[in-house]
């Protein structure tokens, strides 16, 4: 159940406007298809299941659910046919697996990147919206995060988002194809997946908490992260298509605005699933991990009029709904 109601927001605006969400069985897609789908789009989803399944998409009314690889050159033009805006969120998305397999994550997140532009080029698509990352700011220590500051990419997976951005930018000022990368920062939700070894921080909390196991915190637990309710990076790719005026590989974070500690975030995790007995254990920190991290939010709401619209405790709420009632 959405906390937003989209219609409201967006009245007829993608009724019946077909739209392709690469990445649509994943996480972050799966929410973007949700929405869509509720405002009478013709959504199609192209996603290999590599890391999404079609259980995040199935009760949704698609137009189209393509199971395959951005890096399918053909299917990916077919999967466009007839889309006025292309929502691009597939990717490989863990940064230490990035490490480990750095050939594997520059294919299908920059040369699936390239690919998906192409595709828009050739089939005249409207508008293409990409899923950027804040790991671009890389290790810089200085807060809030602002646009304006130079890319740092520790890692080839954050190097494969800039490589998007980079790419999103030469695609607007070349072929005059409209673009804008929307860093999103630490997006949390409903369909996260908890069952990897890269979990992402909140599902991997959940996961202990609902075994009955202590979640455990790398290092002293007062980093921060600006964690982003998914409803929240939905609402920045809406306003972006909907944007009255060309964008041209824009880059604008997606976020919060509110910085929380990860010891705080345990404490509210267990308290809300009914486990205050359940203390983080402390393990030692993790190499290259940022101390803290919030986003400037001035150019995003300037250039597209956002606004978070679900705040980080309502948004914690029906996370930790969703995972004690879907299970882990
Ligand atoms: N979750 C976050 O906090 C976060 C932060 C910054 C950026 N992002 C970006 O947002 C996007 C969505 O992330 P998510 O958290 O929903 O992850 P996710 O893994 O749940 O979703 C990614 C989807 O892409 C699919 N995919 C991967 N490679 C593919 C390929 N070659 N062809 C077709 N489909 C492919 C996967 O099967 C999966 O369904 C990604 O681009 C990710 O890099 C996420």
């Amino acid at each position: 159940m959405a906390l937003v109601d989209w219609s409201k927001r967006y009245g007829l605006f993608f009724h019946r406007v077909r739209v392709l969400v690469t990445g649509g069985a994943g996480f972050i897609g799966s929410h973007l298809v949700e929405a869509l789908a509720g405002l009478g789009a013709g959504v199609v989803v192209l996603d290999d299941l590599s890391g999404g399944s079609r259980s995040n998409v199935e009760s949704f009314p698609l137009a189209d659910l393509r199971i395959g690889s951005i890096l399918d050159v053909e299917l990916l033009r077919r999967a466009m046919r007839d889309c006025r805006y292309v929502f691009h969120q597939a990717a490989l998305g863990s940064v230490p697996r990035s490490v480990e397999q750095p050939r594997a994550y520059h294919q299908a997140n920059a040369t699936g990147t390239l690919n998906v532009l192409e595709a828009a080029r050739e089939t005249g698509v409207r508008r293409v919206m990409f899923a950027a990352s804040s790991s671009a700011y890389g290790n810089s220590e200085q807060l809030p995060k602002i646009e304006s500051m130079p890319p740092l990419p520790a890692s080839p997976y954050a190097a494969n988002k800039v490589a998007g951005e980079a790419l999103m930018r030469a695609y607007a000022n070349s072929y005059n194809l409209d673009t804008v990368s929307l860093r999103y920062f630490n997006i949390f939700g409903p369909r996260q997946n908890a069952n990897s070894a890269y979990a992402a921080v909140i599902a991997a909390f959940a996961k202990a908490l609902l075994s009955g196991q202590r979640p455990t915190i790398y290092g002293d637990g007062e980093q921060s992260r600006d964690f982003t309710f998914v409803e929240n990076a939905v609402h920045a790719n809406l306003l972006a298509a909907r944007h009255e005026t060309p964008l041209q590989g824009e880059v604008l974070n997606v976020a919060c605005g509110q910085r929380i500690t990860v010891n705080e975030l345990a404490m509210k995790m267990a308290q809300s699933l009914g486990r205050p007995d359940l203390t983080p254990a402390h393990a030692a920190d993790r190499a290259g991990d940022v101390k803290h991290s919030l986003a400037d939010l001035s150019l995003i709401n300037q250039t597209l009029g956002y606004q978070p619209i679900v705040p980080f405790g309502d948004g914690l709420d029906q996370t930790m709904n969703w995972y004690r009632t879907a299970g882990v």
